[in-house]
């Protein structure tokens, strides 16, 4: 017999980026994400503001995933979409336009675990990309989130260790400001890292317990290296931009490596995943690589458009559901903070 195609359309609405995605079984055919760039004036996410533009957005994201993926509403399975964790006004966009798209449709919708898509996007099938064999681990570093995640299947995952203040998308992003670059500063400061010296100005590294990550201390002692050395030469940001940011990455690849190592010596697993937005990152990239040289790790590092917020993501966790017919209802609730 045929096997039959499934369809899902996916929403993904948890913080600043509108994304819709249609995925046939495990392949993605569109990803449309429509990054919010109000949020530039403000150095930061307006979750007002993001709730309005989500409102904005959503119709013309969704017509434009459908039409280029080539599909009719009426061919759809299901529609997945994020239901946290996020801010909250922003959830309640997508979750209410999916929740009515699906009853208007008359089928069935799929609540997805924004922290699990992050994760699972190592599963969207992609020529060329391998994915990882369970039980793996994967590090989630975003702008909202760090963590380290035992994964011993799709839906069986353990947090082993997370944050206790900021997240690392956020040291990026708040040091970038300290620096005097737009926001989000943490592309930026990449960039700028990548043509500097990374040994140039020393920073400490925090003392954290087990395999959780603290973030705060650095952006302190940034805080202090900026004033105590601006006090001294006004100029000194722009001369030496580039050192300044190299310095700071490499500090925080030291910090996530360090933990990752930790976590390979407690569990035994090398077979080591990143997602979320900092995976864009180009020294995490260049350590996780190196790893595999120099420790005999196997890395699984996603294309770029599924390591910052997309939709796709959400897609291929509303599949796996969808195949274990794990759907919900339309009582269903956001939730702000909602663990794996
Ligand atoms: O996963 P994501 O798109 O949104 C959240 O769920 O938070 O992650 C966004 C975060 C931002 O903090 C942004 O500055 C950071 O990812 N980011 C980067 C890079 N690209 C994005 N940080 C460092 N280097 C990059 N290349
Ligand atoms: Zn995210």
């Amino acid at each position: 017999m045929e096997k039959k195609n499934i369809y899902i359309l996916a929403i993904e609405s948890s913080c600043d980026d509108t994304s819709a995605a249609v995925l046939c079984n495990k392949k993605k055919l569109s990803n449309v994400v429509a990054t919010q760039k109000i949020h530039e004036e403000y150095g930061g996410v307006v979750p007002e503001l993001a709730s309005r533009a989500h409102q904005q957005n959503i119709v013309p994201v969704v017509h434009q995933a459908l039409s280029k993926a080539n599909i009719d509403k009426k061919q759809l399975s299901a529609i997945a979409f994020t239901r946290g964790p996020g801010l909250m006004g922003s959830l309640l966009v997508g979750a209410s336009f999916s929740k009515s798209l699906a009853l208007g449709l008359d089928i069935p919708l799929i609540e997805v675990n924004h922290m699990q898509a992050h994760i699972l996007a190592h599963f969207i099938e992609e020529e060329g990309v391998k994915t990882p064999p369970f039980p793996f681990l994967a590090m989630t570093i975003s702008g909202g989130h760090t963590q380290i995640v035992l994964v011993r299947n799709y839906f069986d995952m353990e947090i082993l260790g997370e944050t206790l203040d900021d997240a690392v998308g956020e040291a990026f992003d708040k040091s970038a400001k300290l620096l005097g670059l737009p926001y989000p500063g943490g592309p930026l400061l990449d960039k700028y890292a990548q043509l500097g010296n990374p040994k140039a100005f020393p920073f400490p590294t925090p003392k954290v317990a087990g395999l959780d990550f603290s973030f705060s201390g650095l952006k302190t002692s940034i805080l202090y290296f900026v004033q105590k050395n601006v006090k001294q030469n006004p100029e000194f940001l722009t001369e030496h931009l580039n050192d300044i940011c190299a310095s700071i990455q490499y500090t925080i690849i030291k910090i996530l490596m360090e933990k990752l190592k930790k976590a390979v010596q407690q569990t035994g697993i090398k077979e080591i995943a990143i997602g979320g937005g900092v995976s864009a990152n180009s020294g995490i990239r260049t350590a996780l690589k190196e790893s595999e040289k120099t420790l005999g790790w196997s890395t699984y590092i996603p294309k770029f458009e599924y390591c910052t917020d997309n939709a796709a993501m959400i897609g291929i966790v509303g599949y796996l559901k969808y195949k274990e017919g794990a759907f919900t209802d339309q009582r269903v609730t956001t939730k702000a903070r909602y663990s794996i």
